[in-house]
């Protein structure tokens, strides 16, 4: 029998979690991808078990997998993996990363599956079934203006001197109850999801930080599109995903820094 995608994407997820716990006790062994961009033997143990995993039950799928592992398919269904995100957190024993599944058929996100397994939570969403925490129904928060949002962001580990990021970090820190800056995207946008924070926005981000992390958040019930409003594709130059109650007054500011700001583009 055909396994279900959001059944066989929660599986996977847990199994790469118990390998990602596994080495999180041990010295981690680090190797660099470029100037600031950490990879380690944890990346790799987890993407080959989902990559296996994966191909086993879905052999039509493609997979794209951050460690390079992945392949081609012969359907338009297309598993985008994050297998660690959080790598650097994870590299200084800092507990705050997670598995990231998401699946896609063409341009549309079917399913997606975050999971932190250090403190064993587990977001899951399928498109139209809502979002869940542990198996618990979530929704975006209530807050409705930006100075009463806890918001959060990211910064890129390639060419970090070329983002325009601090400036919209500074100022969104000074009309917000703040911003954090927590290290794992997948998490950040599982956290707006389970409305721990108003919103999230990155620039540079891969398809496979945030395929599941935008189902989740869309699924409780929040807004995902870039900071013109466009609705947000798959892999664009940036995301903003909020609880929608605060989606305008965000982007007014960003569009506000970007005109003052001439090395702030809104896309990059
Ligand atoms: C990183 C994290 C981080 C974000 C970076 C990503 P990785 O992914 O999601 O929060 O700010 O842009 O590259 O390298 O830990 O998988
Ligand atoms: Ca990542
Ligand atoms: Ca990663």
């Amino acid at each position: 029998m055909k396994k279900n995608y959001l059944e066989a994407a929660i599986e996977i997820a847990q199994e790469a979690g118990k390998i990602l716990r596994e080495e999180f006790d041990r010295p981690p062994e680090i190797a660099y991808k470029g100037e600031a961009d950490l990879v380690t033997q944890a990346d790799k143990r987890s993407e080959q078990l989902i990559v296996e995993r994966l191909t086993k039950y879905f052999p039509d799928h493609g997979i794209v997998a951050e460690e390079g592992t992945g392949r081609e398919g012969t359907s338009d269904f297309r598993w985008h993996v994050d297998p660690l995100d959080g790598t650097t957190n994870f590299a200084h024993g800092y507990p705050c990363f997670c598995v990231s599944l998401g699946l896609a058929q063409g341009d549309a996100l079917l399913a997606g599956v975050v999971f932190n397994p250090f403190y064993n939570e587990l977001f899951a969403a399928a498109r139209g079934e809502g979002a869940t925490l542990n198996g618990k129904a979530i929704h975006v928060s209530k807050a409705a203006t930006l100075a009463t949002s806890l918001l959060c962001t990211g910064f890129p580990t390639h060419k970090r001197a070329g983002s325009p990021n601090i400036h919209y970090y500074w100022d969104f820190t000074l009309r917000s109850h703040g911003v954090r800056r927590d290290g794992s995207a997948a998490l950040d946008l599982a956290c707006v999801a389970a409305g721990r924070f108003e919103g999230f926005w990155e620039f540079g981000l891969n398809k496979w930080d945030v395929a599941a992390g935008a189902l989740l958040v869309e699924e409780a019930g929040g807004k995902v599109s870039d900071f013109s409003g466009a609705p947000y594709q798959l892999g664009g130059p940036m995301i903003l995903a909020t609880n929608g109650l605060v989606h305008e007054e965000v982007r007014g500011i960003a569009l506000e820094i970007s005109k003052r700001d001439p090395t702030a583009p809104l896309r990059r």
